[in-house]
C-alpha cells in the first residue's frame, strides 16, 4: 500500500470574470483510496468548481491536481482517467435522450477493449446491478428522475472506477428516490472499495460518509471525520 492519496489538489485557485470571483482561493485537498468524503457548503461556496477541477472538466488557474501522485495537466491524460479510474454523477444526469438506458450505459465502455457483445453484457449487468433490468430499452424521458440517476450511476461505475465523483447527486429526487440512490451509491462503494466524493448540502447524507470537509468561499473551513466515524 502507498501512502500516496488516490487524488490531490495542492494549492488550486480558480477565478472567473477576469479574477472578480474568486470561486477557490489557493484549496489544499487530499482524498485516499476507498474512503467516502462528504463536501459541504452553501450554495456559491466552490463545490460544483472544486468537483470539476478534480475530474479535470476545469483546470486550475493555478495550483495543480495529482493522480496518485502525479500531476494530470494535458487534455487528453485527464480523458484517460475518466475513461478507467474516475467516476461521475451530475445532479442533472447528463443521459444522451435520444439513447436507450442500455444505450447510454455501453456508451461508456466504446473506447475500451471489450468486443460488442461484452460491451453489451457488461452494461446489461450494471443495469442489473441498479435494479434496472427490465427499464434497458427505455428513454430517458420515459424513465422517473430515480432511475434516470441510477442509469447515470450504471454508466458511471461500469468501468470500475478508483473514484465515484457526485455533485448532488439527490438534488433533483423526491426523498423516496433520494433516499435509494445515497443507499446504492454506498452500497457500491462499499462493494467495489471505490472512494466517494459526494457533493451535497445535505447535512444528514453528509454524515454518512467517514469524513466531512466543509467549504466556503473556496476555502477549506473545516475538514473531520465524521460523528459516525467518531462513534
Ligand atoms: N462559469 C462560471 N462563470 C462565472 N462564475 C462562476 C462560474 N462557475 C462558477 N462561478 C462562481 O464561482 C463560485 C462558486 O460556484 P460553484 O462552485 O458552482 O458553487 P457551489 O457548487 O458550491 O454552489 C460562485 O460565486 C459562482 O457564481
Ligand atoms: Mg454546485
Amino acid at each position: 500500500m502507498s501512502a500516496e492519496p488516490l487524488l490531490r489538489l495542492e494549492q488550486v485557485r480558480r477565478s472567473f470574470d477576469r479574477g472578480h470571483i474568486v470561486a477557490l482561493k489557493g484549496l489544499d485537498l487530499a482524498f485516499k483510496a476507498n474512503e467516502s468524503v462528504a463536501i459541504v457548503g452553501r450554495s456559491g461556496s466552490g463545490k460544483s468548481c472544486l468537483l470539476n477541477i478534480a475530474t479535470g472538466l476545469d483546470r486550475p488557474d493555478a495550483g495543480r491536481v495529482l493522480w496518485q501522485g502525479r500531476a494530470i495537466g494535458e487534455r487528453q491524460e485527464w480523458a484517460r482517467l475518466r475513461r478507467s479510474a474516475i467516476g461521475i454523477v451530475f445532479q442533472e444526469f447528463h443521459l444522451l435522450p435520444t439513447l436507450t438506458a442500455q444505450q447510454n450505459v455501453e456508451l461508456a465502455l466504446m473506447s475500451g477493449a471489450l468486443g460488442r457483445h461484452e460491451q453489451s453484457q457488461t452494461a446489461a449487468s450494471a443495469l442489473e446491478r441498479v435494479g434496472l433490468s427490465g427499464r434497458a430499452g427505455q428513454l430517458p424521458s420515459e424513465l422517473s428522475g430515480g432511475e434516470r440517476q441510477r442509469i447515470a450511476i450504471a454508466r458511471a461505475l461500469v468501468r470500475e472506477p478508483a473514484a465515484l465523483f457526485a455533485d448532488e447527486p439527490t438534488g433533483n429526487l423526491d426523498s423516496g428516490n433520494a433516499e435509494a440512490v445515497e443507499r446504492l451509491l454506498f452500497d457500491l462503494q462499499a462493494e467495489r472499495q471505490m472512494a466517494l466524493v459526494l457533493v451535497t448540502h445535505d447535512e444528514r447524507l453528509a454524515e454518512r460518509c467517514d469524513r466531512l470537509v466543509r467549504i466556503s468561499d473556496g476555502e477549506v473551513v473545516e475538514d473531520r471525520p465524521t460523528e459516525r466515524m467518531a462513534a
